[in-house]
This record gives structure tokens, sequence and C-alpha cells, in this order.
């Protein structure tokens, strides 16, 4: 599917990006989008006006507005899981009705929110109070789409968090919950357990933790629990009153539903008002993506230059790079997105695909980054195209200072990538430092930037939960455009079944009960090592 853009590409291999800006004084302008203030810069490709138009055809030829339309309608795109996907239905906050098998879910959807902001305010007023007074901390026990998104996004709003403290607990190891619970008082504090499934061993095996610990010195820990989940028999089995579940459909997917009842711990940390901001922040983007011409469809561009690097290109990775602390969790939110999402190897109809899907997708804010692996992504051997997230101003007007310099060190990144540095000027630079012959030309060699490295900027005035908002809707869009072109199920998450059965089967052989019969050599040594050190 890819030939012809790779053949249109090879000029791309001897072109420099900044020659683009040189031939095209309006280049800026014209390889960027903007939706209200967020701005999506992507003029620092190496893409021209023939390549996008052919990459645009691609995504006109793949029915890509088709597929987004059967989307929004409620069709069952999710195939292999015989599933809607809607999670766009719980932003449409003053959209209309959104019918799933002839049956509008939009009363249920507002009838779930409302009882979510009703609890909300109850707790963040003490109107809900724990055994020992108004709750003081929340625990969110959850993994995966049921812990990233509300942790990255109440890290994101910081400036904008007056309710309780907000804790989260994911992973099955000791640790996480270990350090979490001596900093709360069980008397004065909710437990969240959010599951979809309500079956997540590691969820499951922390809410039993937890509801042990507060058992110790609470009279009615159950009513100190909420649940978030689409399987109400499973959280009335665990003992949560109906009153404290907040449950949400099938045709939310785990990795899409921070928009519902997986985002209470966010509502409850910021409050019903500032959610509802992130909420319109979502469906302004929903509202861009259904309306706006391809070639200024934010979403669709940004999936495009995504496809332009690595299935034609063959860059291996892409690096999220947002120059706002606040954003740390970003790249681990996205990686679950689009790696759980396009990490696929056959095609809707089975098929083995036989182009490269979803890239790696990794990052860190900056400015730490570039004090531990830019040396790679300016000088290594291979590419890795860029995606700065940049606010024009912080939360901090105080340091004001700290903010410009954090500025100017996000365009100064994209722009040494771009530019690059030649052999010719560092040499110079050597012959400055007295340096000559053999010596100049190996010190200059290590001094140079090949430079002509990709990157896009996604500029916005100030984290606001709306511009939050339209971000995480703007990479859910991207991912399924990416997914439709790639005729790939975007929805479905079979590859992280496996390793959960396995484990199950291993749980009873890692403590002895059961033999190690049957496992590869590597196993059953590191089996026998594991019994032997233990411990009582
Ligand atoms: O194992 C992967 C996964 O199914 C994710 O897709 C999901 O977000 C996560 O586990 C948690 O699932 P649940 O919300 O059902 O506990």
């Amino acid at each position: 599917m890819f030939e012809s853009l790779k053949t249109l590409a090879e000029k791309t291999r001897a072109r420099s990006i900044l020659s683009l800006f040189d031939d095209d004084t309006e280049r800026a302008a014209q390889y960027s989008t903007t939706l209200g203030d967020l701005l999506f810069d992507y003029s620092k490709t190496n893409l021209d006006v023939e390549q996008r138009a052919a990459l645009i055809e691609l995504a006109r030829g793949r029915e890509v507005e088709a597929r987004r339309d059967a989307m929004f309608s409620g069709a069952e795109i999710n195939d292999t899981e015989g599933r809607a996907v809607l999670h766009t239905a719980l932003r449409n906050l003053d959209g209309g009705p959104v019918e799933v098998d002839g049956v509008d879910v939009m009363p249920g959807v507002r009838d779930t929110l409302a009882r979510m902001r009703d609890f909300a305010r109850a707790l963040r007023e003490g109107a809900f109070a724990g055994e020992g007074g108004a709750i003081t901390d929340v625990i969110n026990i959850g993994i995966g789409g049921s812990d990233l998104g509300p942790a990255m996004a109440v890290r994101a709003l910081a400036p904008y968090h007056d309710g309780p403290r907000v804790h989260f607990v994911s992973n099955v190891d000791g640790a996480d919950i270990a350090e979490v619970l001596p900093q709360c008082d069980p008397k004065t504090t909710l437990v969240i357990v959010a599951s979809k499934t309500f079956t997540t061993i590691e969820t499951m095996t922390n809410a039993r933790t937890a509801r042990a610990w507060m058992s110790e010195v609470v009279s009615d820990p159950a009513a100190q629990f909420a649940a978030l989940s689409s399987a109400g028999d499973k959280t009335s089995a665990f003992g949560i009153a109906p009153e404290r579940v907040f449950g949400f459909e099938d045709w939310v997917g785990g990795r899409y539903s921070m928009w519902g009842p997986i985002g209470l711990s966010l509502m409850i940390a910021i409050g019903p008002e500032a959610f509802d901001a992130f909420l319109r922040g979502g469906q302004a983007m929903d509202r861009h993506f259904r309306a706006a011409p391809l070639e200024e469809n934010m979403p669709v561009l940004l999936a495009l230059v995504g496809l332009w690097h690595h299935q034609v290109l063959g860059y291996p990775t892409r690096a999220v790079l947002p120059y706002d602390n606040r954003l740390g969790r970003l790249p681990a939110y996205l990686q679950q997105l689009e790696m759980e999402s396009n990490g696929k190897r056959v095609s809707m109809d089975g098929a083995d695909l036989d182009y490269a899907s979803g890239p790696v997708v990794w990052g860190e804010p900056g400015t730490n980054g570039q004090h531990a692996f830019y040396q790679l992504i300016h000088q290594g051997t291979g590419v890795v195209p860029c995606e700065f997230l940049l606010a024009a101003q912080g939360h901090e007007p105080e340091l004001r200072h700290q903010h410009d310099l954090l500025v100017a060190n996000c365009l100064a990144q994209s722009e040494a990538l771009m530019r690059g540095r030649d052999l010719d000027t560092a040499r110079e630079m050597m012959a400055a430092k007295g340096l000559e012959g053999a010596e100049l030309e190996r010190q200059a060699r290590h001094r140079v930037f090949p430079g002509n490295r990709p990157s896009t900027t996604l500029i916005y005035p100030k984290l606001t939960p709306e511009i939050l908002g339209q971000i995480i809707a703007l990479y859910e869009h991207r991912v399924f455009v990416e997914g439709v072109i790639l005729g790939i199920n975007s929805f479905d998450q079979w590859g992280v079944e496996l390793g959960k059965e396995l484990a199950t089967a291993l749980g009873p052989v890692v403590t002895g009960e059961a033999p190690a019969d049957g496992k590869d050599g590597s196993t059953r040594g590191l089996v026998s090592y594991l019994l032997r050190h233990r411990g009582g």
C-alpha cells in the first residue's frame, strides 16, 4: 500500500528540510493547522506539496471519512469483539442522540455524568464522608486504561486541583500500594476500584489489600469504596453498594475511557466544572475531526505525518517530548493509547500485514530529556521523529523567566534537529580552538550534527482542562486514522491475553505448589532459583 509513497519519498532522502523553507516563505503557515488556539505545526518535516497530497489521497482512498462517520454513528467497528466504539459519546455534552442498535445511549451517559457530579460534589463538600470525617484522600486502584488517563490528567491539571489528595495504585508489585497506604488515614479515605472488567488480577488484588487495610480500623469499609466498571454483577459481589458504582458500556474501550466514570478521580480532584471543560475540549476536537476538510484536519494530518515517518520512511520509533513538566505522564499514556491500539500484525480480515503497523512511542518531558537521550536523537545513526508539545504560558507567573528558558529550549531543539551542523562549521570551530591537521579533522567529525531530522510542534496558550481535552482527543483520533489506513482493528487488544493466561498458570509454580514440568529450560531454571531465594 505504501509503495508509491515510498517512490515519492526518494527525493526526500537527498533534500534538506531547511531548503523547503527557502523555496516557500509561507511554509510555516502552509504546513500548520489550528483548532481555536491550538496550533499544530508540521512544517519541520520533509514533506512537500506533492507528497502531502498523495498522503491525503491515501486517507481518502482508505475511506477515512466514511469510517470516521461510522464510528461516530455507533456502528460496530470493533468487529473482533462485536462492539461499537463510542467514547466520543461520553463528551457529547450538548450534541444530538447517538444510537447503538437503534437505542439512544445519550440519556444513560447524561445520567451517569450527573451521578458522578453529585458524588464528586458531595465528597468535595464533606456531605459524603468517611468514618473519621470529610474525605482527605482518594486512592484510585486500576491499571492500564483504568489508571493512565486519570493519573496523567490529575498531574497535568495540578493547578486546578482543589479537592482531596488523589493517589494512584496500579502495579501488582506490593511496593506500589505499600507506598500509598501509609500516606492515608483509612477513616478519611475513599478507595475507587477502577476496572472495566472487574477481573483484572492486579486491580482486584490491590483492592483486596486496600479493603483489608481499611477493615483494621473502619467498621464498614465497603461504605468507603466506590467502583467504576461495566461489570455491575461483579462490583456487587465485591460488596460495593450500587449507589457508588458508576457503570459504562462495552462501547467504551479501556484506553479511551477517561472521559466517563474512569475519570471520577480527576473530577474529584478538579471539580465537576473543570471536568466539564475537559469534556468540552474533547468535544471541540471531535467536531473539528468530523467537519474539517482532510487538508486542514488536525488528527488526520498528525496521523499522516506519523505514517510518513514510520511506514514510508521506515523510522522505527517516535518520541513525544512535552515541554510542559505536568505532562510528564503523557508519553506513558500515549504508549498505551497508540501501541495497544495499533500494535497489530493482521488486518481486519485476518491476513498478515505486509507493512509495518504502529511504531514504538516513547518520551520524557523537556528539558530533562535533553540531558539524557537527546544525544542519540541528534547524533545517533537512526532518525527519531520528535513530537514537541509546548505551552506559551506556564502556571507560575512569578517564574516567567524560567518558562522563557523552557520555550527557548524547545524551539532550539527542533531548530537544531532540522539545521544540524556541517563539517566545515565544525572544522572552523576546531581551528578557532587552535587545532590543526588530523587532530582538527578527528575532533571536528565528533561535532557534526547531520540535521535534517523531522519534528512537529503542538503549541497552545496554557495547559487548561479544555486544552488537555483537545490534546487527548487529538491523539485518540490520530490513532484511529492511522488504524483505518493500516486496515487494522485499533480497538481490541488480544496481544495482552497470552501473558495473562501464563501468569495465572505460573501462580502455583512460583510458590512451589505445582511442578514446573512442561516448562522450557529457562523458565524451569528461573523457577528453581526463585524457590531457593523467595524467603519465608
Ligand atoms: O490488559 C490490558 C487491559 O485490558 C487494557 O486494555 C485495560 O485498559 C487494562 O487491561 C485494564 O483493564 P480493566 O479496566 O478491565 O481492569
